[in-house]
């Protein structure tokens, strides 16, 4: 069943300095702005902290909410280079990404700094996208299922249900991020499957948006969204181009 509305994200990585990242705002607002809101899809953008500022001045009175793409758990502290939730609630943001393959592979990320990051972003009120996924081995192994099942499990461990509903999940397969491979329509179904029979063990409902992430293009949009427990997207490199992000947001809208 559709979690509620769809949720088409934005993952900008480390590309836009600010500028750059106001005018892809300023032509989002362009393509995806309608009279009385935003129409039956949700829509954000996760630039990089430095633009944080310029495309949330750029998407004020938009329906286009913004994210940052990763946070630290502590509220304040001696923590060089780090970020606070309170910092990025005061920018405005709505949304955070945790625990992005590229964090857990390249910053050291684990399932135990995610989870202590799941529970400060939602202390703080802002909506914790969690990224899990398999590596290619990982799945070559069969250990998808394992896999995928640990890191909802770390990530969500102690958890009120209550507080389910509060987060989104991502199943972004690491062998699809940047490579233009795309998990098939089947494959995301089963794993989006089982991470909601997860949530329903945990007490938690159909509240919480399970997105697919994984060189989501306008092309495969639509194919993968009309799987019934995939409940929008995280889009990385096509989130980059505003006529592709918005054709994506077009996919995702409910007919
Ligand atoms: P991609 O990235 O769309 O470029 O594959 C997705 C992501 O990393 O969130």
């Amino acid at each position: 069943m559709m979690a509620g509305i769809p949720l088409v994200a934005g993952n900008w990585k480390m590309y836009k300095t600010p500028t750059e990242g106001a005018a892809l705002a300023r032509e989002l607002r362009q393509r995806l702005d309608r009279p009385g809101g935003p129409d039956g899809v949700d829509v954000a953008v996760c630039p990089p902290f430095p633009a944080l500022p310029a495309v949330g001045a750029a998407l004020q009175g938009s329906g286009i909410a913004l994210g940052a793409q990763d946070m630290h758990w502590e509220k304040e502290g001696a923590f060089t280079g780090a970020v606070s939730a309170g910092m990025l609630v005061d920018l405005g943001c709505r949304f955070v990404i945790l625990g992005h393959s590229e964090r857990r592979q390249h910053f050291g990320e684990t399932d135990a700094t995610v989870q202590r990051k799941v529970r400060a972003a939602l202390a703080a009120g802002l909506t914790p996208i969690v990224c899990v996924g398999e590596t290619v081995a990982e799945r070559d192994a069969a250990q998808t299922l394992a896999v995928v099942t640990r890191q909802v499990g770390a990530a969500l461990e102690g958890l009120p249900a209550a507080d389910l509903g509060r987060l989104i999940l991502a199943y972004e397969p690491v062998w699809a991020i940047g490579t233009g491979r795309t998990a098939t329509p089947a494959q995301a179904r089963e794993i989006h499957g089982a991470l909601r029979r997860l949530l329903t063990e945990r007490g938690g409902g159909p509240a919480t948006r399970i997105l697919y992430g994984g060189s989501v293009k306008a092309e495969n949009a639509a194919a993968l969204l009309r799987e019934p427990e995939i409940d929008g997207a995280l889009v990385g490199g096509a989130s980059l181009v505003a006529e592709q992000f918005a054709r994506i947001v077009e996919a995702t809208r409910p007919a």
